[in-house]
């Protein structure tokens, strides 16, 4: 069972600018931009939790990471209303990649 949307999500301006694809590389591009949603880009599938497919109804998408949509899990704006704030790059390294890294590369060696 799919599901669609009818309530316009909302992207960023330069969305389908910034990083489009040329038809080279469609893998999926997750892109948290600053102080807003995540923008999804290429190939990609959107599915609930169950897996039942949710309709994108575009090729490039604003999911909201401010938890203030009204049309959850797409943006519509509500981020810049509740003055949502956030980085685009990761504010410190998680640590399990730190964990991660030292494993791979033990510490004396190189
Ligand atoms: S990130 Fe835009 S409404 Fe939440």
């Amino acid at each position: 069972m799919s599901r669609s949307v009818s309530v316009e999500p909302e992207l960023p301006e330069d969305a389908d600018a910034a990083g489009t694809h040329d038809g080279i590389d469609d893998r999926a591009t997750i892109t948290p931009y600053r102080d807003g949603p995540l923008i999804v880009r290429g190939n990609f599938r959107l599915v609930d939790q169950d897996g039942n497919e949710i309709d994108p109804g575009r090729q490039t998408i604003a999911l909201c990471r401010c938890g203030k949509s009204g049309i959850k899990p797409f943006c519509d704006g509500a981020h810049k209303r509740s003055g949502f704030s956030a980085p685009s790059a990761p504010s410190r390294p998680r640590p399990a990649a730190r964990i991660l890294r030292e494993a791979r590369e033990p510490a004396g060696e190189g």
